[in-house]
């Protein structure tokens, strides 16, 4: 990671690791997310870990969410959720050994998905120790969704007001290129829009934290 981004992200809480995951995995990824999309709108598939959400005049259940995304049979994202490109980045931003900790697969289906509301991964962790890698694996516009962040909000305190923080802003949206990674810090201030457009936006996120650190499971 360059210097900038370093910067950034400290400063603002969030920053783009531009064309970090490439050729052969970006596609190899897709096509396993294509897949796994698939047992649920083809074969009828439901768990606790495929959340999903019922939309008026939308025929099926829409789903927006594939939680424990690493246990869901696809080696591959075992295989990245294990080791590879996204700890050594994490390992980077982090300035020591990490591990991951969660990984979710975020789908925003074109013309359907719903607005993901103003919120915080976690706050019971300092800044700049616990971060959230977003895999995009499609073009991620404010058309289609893309993430919001209010800069610098990973400094404010536990138990700010999270619709306040957001009146006040400013709101940036992150526009990010498929193969890039959005890192940001869990305490960051963040929410997405309704995906609008006639296109798919879909993300791997993995969670890394020190390897030394112990995260509550109340939130994130
Ligand atoms: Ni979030």
């Amino acid at each position: 990671m360059n210097t900038a981004v370093l910067d950034q992200l400290r400063l603002d809480g969030f920053a783009v690791a531009a064309g970090a995951i490439i050729e052969p995995l970006l596609s190899d990824l897709r096509a396993e997310a294509i897949r796994l999309v698939r047992r649920f709108t083809d074969d009828g598939y439901r768990s606790d870990d495929y959340w999903f959400f019922n939309a008026a005049g939308a025929g099926q259940p829409v789903l927006y969410r594939i939680h424990n995304l690493e246990s869901q049979g696809s080696a591959l994202i075992s295989g990245l959720y294990a080791d590879g490109p996204l700890h050594s980045l994490a390992a980077d931003i982090l300035g020591a050994p990490v591990r991951s900790t969660a990984c979710a697969m975020i789908v925003k289906v074109p013309g359907l998905a719903a607005a993901v509301p103003w919120h915080r991964d976690r706050t019971s962790v300092p800044p700049h120790s616990v971060c959230n890698l977003s895999v995009f694996l499609d073009d991620s516009v404010p058309e289609n969704g893309c993430l919001e962040f209010v800069p610098g909000s990973h400094l404010l305190p536990d138990d700010a007001d999270v619709t306040r923080a957001c009146e006040r802003g400013p709101i940036q949206p992150v526009p990010a290129q498929a193969g890039d990674v959005l890192v940001h810090d869990v305490r960051m201030v963040h929410g997405s829009r309704r995906n609008t457009s006639a296109t798919y936006r879909r993300s791997i996120v993995v969670e890394f934290a020190p390897v030394g650190l112990a995260l509550t499971s109340e939130d994130g």
